[in-house]
């Protein structure tokens, strides 16, 4: 993968407010004001609507570091079904169509159907959630997701007792993903994941981020969320999910094998044969910082690798 920076974008805060702010735009337009240091109350209007969202109670799987921008998570992005530089996926993915939408749920279970995203949707409690995002090319962004546990949905669909994985695939529509019609990965894009990984409470199915629905660049209307790994499992417009009892293909695992393996667990001790994994930088932030075993949410996920060797099943 390409390694950029993003040298305009910059974080926000949690405010008490219950809404997110951009204290650096916010000191930035006050210093310039000659105001000086303000409470963001006094000036609401100066602040940026899009950063702002009705936030409500946090919840256990929320980490309490600063979000990032709606603009950083929506202008910053991977998609390669829309181009391979960060901004791609922004500009060239206004002519995808998320609506409506059919997901294809199969295999080794008991109701396999194809589901209107909408009636999918009735059957779960939508959450906010906000959790760390880490790229396996070492940025990095804080991001408050919208959605529900995949778990639910496995539920629904009762497993039988050959499912051991869970295979995802992203739409095709070459006529409305430009980058579909070059071959610079293999389409669809697929991923996958163990069922327990599937089943645990922080996998999220997101169909939105600060509290809107998913814009197209992020992988409308339906994507995963799987925080504890690098961001290429968490793949997006997912129009298939199937259940199988071997460990399936992903797309990065097929392209460079030696590089992405199955699990792709974020791991500071496992470098990528081209760079080192032991850093990474928060997009707005200046200085790296030191990245955590499992994206720092070793506590909720550590048991499920207990004697794996995590340097063989990278
Ligand atoms: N899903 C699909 N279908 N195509 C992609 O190119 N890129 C992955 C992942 N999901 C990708 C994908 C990578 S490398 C990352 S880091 C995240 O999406 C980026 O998600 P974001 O753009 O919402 O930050």
């Amino acid at each position: 993968m390409l390694i950029k920076q993003a040298d305009e974008l910059h974080p926000s805060e949690i405010t008490p407010e219950n809404v997110y702010l951009n204290r650096r735009t916010f000191i930035r337009i006050a210093s310039a004001a000659g105001i000086g240091l303000a409470s963001s109350a006094v000036f609401p209007h100066l602040l940026d609507s899009q950063d702002r969202w009705p936030q409500g109670k946090k919840g256990p799987y929320d980490v309490s570091e600063e979000v990032n921008k709606f603009k950083d998570i929506t202008t910053y992005n991977n998609f390669y079904e829309f181009g391979v530089d960060k901004g791609d996926p922004a500009e060239n993915s206004g002519s995808f169509h998320p609506k409506p939408w059919t997901v294809h749920i199969e295999g080794e279970i008991k109701k396999p159907a194809t589901y209107n995203l909408d009636d999918i949707l009735k059957l779960s409690k939508i959450e906010d959630r906000i959790y760390r995002h880490r790229c396996v090319e070492g940025w990095s962004m804080v991001i408050p997701w919208r959605g529900f546990p995949l778990a639910d949905l496995i539920k629904r669909v009762e497993p039988t007792s050959k499912a051991k994985y869970v295979t995802f695939e992203t739409i095709y529509r070459p006529e409305e993903m430009p980058g579909q019609k070059r071959s610079v990965l293999e389409w669809p894009y697929v991923e996958g994941l163990r069922m327990d990984e599937a089943r645990h409470p922080l996998t999220l199915l997101a169909v939105g981020l600060y509290g809107k629905d998913l814009l197209n660049q992020n992988g409308a209307p339906l994507r995963l969320v799987v925080p504890w790994k690098y961001g290429f499992k968490s793949i997006k417009s997912i129009v298939r999910i199937k259940f199988v009892e071997k460990e399936p293909q992903t797309t990065w695992n097929l392209l460079a094998p030696n590089e992405y393996g199955f699990y792709s667990n974020v791991n500071p001790d496992v470098d990528h044969p081209r760079w080192s994994q032991k850093t990474e930088r928060r997009i707005g932030d200046f200085l790296k910082r030191k990245t955590l075993m499992f994206n720092g949410y070793g506590d909720l996920v550590s048991g499920m690798y207990t004697g794996m060797d995590l340097k063989k099943n990278f």
